[in-house]
């Protein structure tokens, strides 16, 4: 249903359609600020990790968020901080939910190892400091069949409206997703971080905690090459850990996860 702009709150850019929420708010950077976030019911040709085409079919909730003054090199670090917030933001508003949500390293949001939400965290700056975009593209009540994927997808994916009686309206989710992104914001900003390197000392707990990959062997899927071992962490750089089988620990800064074992 179309929003009229005048009910809704000032930081939230509310389109009734737009072809991806985070190229919208890319073009529109010099109007947007810290904090803005930019909402569409129905988008309609979505961006997704690693330059995929990201279908959103109608009950995903598809929104983009603003931080500003974060370093274009803390760009991973605002990826799990994200996968924290959106977490926390669900859980919040579901307490049935409490404690079973887990973060995949580095971008998918987990329930019962389904994929329930995923994130694009692009940069818009040109010098080293800036402006993220963080896109969210969580399922709260998709029709997954009817939204024609195949068998394999469906089983991998997991919508909101499965797992409860009554899944919160959209205004509701981005308040809270909007107030656990940017507290993050607040602990990766130069001002609270003065002496760390990217600031996610703070978060490495929280993310320890939630990690879906922890203890599981798994096959990371580089440019370049397929690497097997033990997923044994996250490191202060938001790098994925992983036991190799000569008990050699490397850090991927990027990659797919290829298999899970559980
Ligand atoms: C992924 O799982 O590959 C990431 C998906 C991110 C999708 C969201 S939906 C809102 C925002 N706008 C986009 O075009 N992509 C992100």
């Amino acid at each position: 249903m179309a929003r009229s702009q005048s009910q809704l709150p000032v930081w939230l850019h509310w389109l009734d359609t737009c072809p991806s929420t985070n190229s919208w708010a890319i073009a529109h950077r010099s109007s947007l600020r810290h904090g803005d976030v930019v909402f569409t019911p129905q988008q309609t040709a979505g961006r997704g990790q690693h330059g995929r085409v990201w279908q959103a079919p109608p009950g995903v909730l598809t929104a983009s968020f603003v931080l500003e003054s974060i370093s274009v090199a803390q760009l991973p670090v605002v990826s799990l901080g994200a996968g924290l917030s959106v977490i926390y933001a669900v859980e919040d508003l579901l307490p049935n939910l409490q404690n079973t949500l887990r973060l995949k390293w580095s971008n998918d949001v987990l329930l019962d190892g389904r994929k329930l939400a995923g994130i694009l965290c692009e940069a818009t700056a040109n010098g080293s400091m800036g402006r993220v975009i963080v896109g969210i593209g969580l399922n709260c009540c998709v029709d997954f069949e009817q939204a024609g994927l195949g068998a394999d997808a469906i089983g991998q994916a997991l919508s909101l409206h499965q797992v409860v009686p009554i899944v919160p309206e959209a205004l509701a989710l981005l308040e809270r997703l909007r107030h656990y992104l940017l507290q993050t914001a607040g602990l990766l900003q130069p001002k609270h971080n003065a002496n760390e390197s990217t600031g996610l000392t703070a978060l490495l707990p929280a993310l320890r905690n939630r990690d879906a990959l922890l203890g599981h062997t798994i096959i990371v899927e580089t440019d370049s090459e397929q690497v097997a071992g033990e997923a044994v962490g996250i490191s202060d750089r938001g790098h994925l850990l992983l036991r190799l089988p000569n008990g050699e620990v490397r850090s991927f800064v990027s990659g797919h996860i290829l298999w899970q074992k559980h």
